[in-house]
């Protein structure tokens, strides 16, 4: 049993997108995968076909019915704002000893590779103290740093990362998903990022065009597990 907390510098960067990819490799392979979105802003009725918790189920060979996104995705908030805003504008909020046990009750339960994708990026408010950082320190397990590939993304990644290691959290691997309409090459923002990575791997994975979600990088990244 192994289990990742798959983070980001920030929103709408590849989490998900990576997550589903690594899923979709690891099951082919034979090895038993399951994940988790514990929380996810911006949900209601017409998108759940496209949710984070629909794509992953849809990855694990899961239906995409209310009760298994309801056991995948427990705290899902309407509006598409951080969510401890999001929480408040449905007078609700995110209880964090609720939310770490949540978490460490699936890594305890898994038999196969266990996915906690986060919300948006690393620091992230999930309440009035606390952020994501909090959440994936009081978990302590090894992180999927995914990171865009456009213009100052190389800034974001080194600054993350320096936070990350103040934390003293394991990153696994950094996984640059390309970003669309990037002018920068992906093969460059790679080998930049890992002339600062302290001998973490940084692996590529270029824009695939729609329909597409099968790329080599799955299986470099998942040699790294
Ligand atoms: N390498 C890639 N090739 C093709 N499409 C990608 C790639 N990376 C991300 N995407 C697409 O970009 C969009 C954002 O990615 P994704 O949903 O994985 O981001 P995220 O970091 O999980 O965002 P959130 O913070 O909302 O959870 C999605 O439509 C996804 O399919
Ligand atoms: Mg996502």
């Amino acid at each position: 049993m192994a289990a990742y907390f798959v983070t980001s510098t920030g929103t709408d960067i590849g989490k998900t997108f990576v997550t589903a990819g690594l899923i979709r490799y690891l099951r082919t392979a034979g090895t038993n995968a399951a994940a988790l979105k514990p929380i996810v802003s911006g949900y209601d009725s017409s998108v759940v076909e496209t949710s984070d918790p629909a794509v992953l189920l849809k990855a694990l060979g899961r239906a995409v019915t209310a009760d298994e996104i309801a056991s995948i995705a427990p705290w899902r908030f309407r509006a598409p704002l951080a969510p401890d805003i999001a929480a408040a504008r449905e007078g609700r909020s995110i209880d964090f000893e609720q939310l770490v046990a949540f978490s460490r009750n699936a890594i305890r339960a898994a038999t196969g590779m266990l996915f906690i994708e986060g919300v948006g990026g690393i620091m992230v408010p999930l309440d009035g103290k606390r952020t994501v950082l909090d959440w994936m320190a009081a978990l302590n397990i090894p992180l999927l740093l995914v990171v865009g590939g456009y213009l100052g993304a190389i800034s974001h990644t080194l600054t993350a990362l320096d936070v990350l290691w103040q934390r003293k959290l394991k990153i696994a691997a950094i996984v640059v998903s390309e970003s669309e309409r990037g002018t920068v090459e992906l093969d460059d923002t790679v080998a930049s990022i890992a002339r600062f990575s302290n001998g973490i791997d940084v692996i590529g994975l270029p824009r695939l065009p729609g329909g597409i979600n099968d790329h080599p990088a799955f299986a470099q990244i998942a040699a790294l597990f």
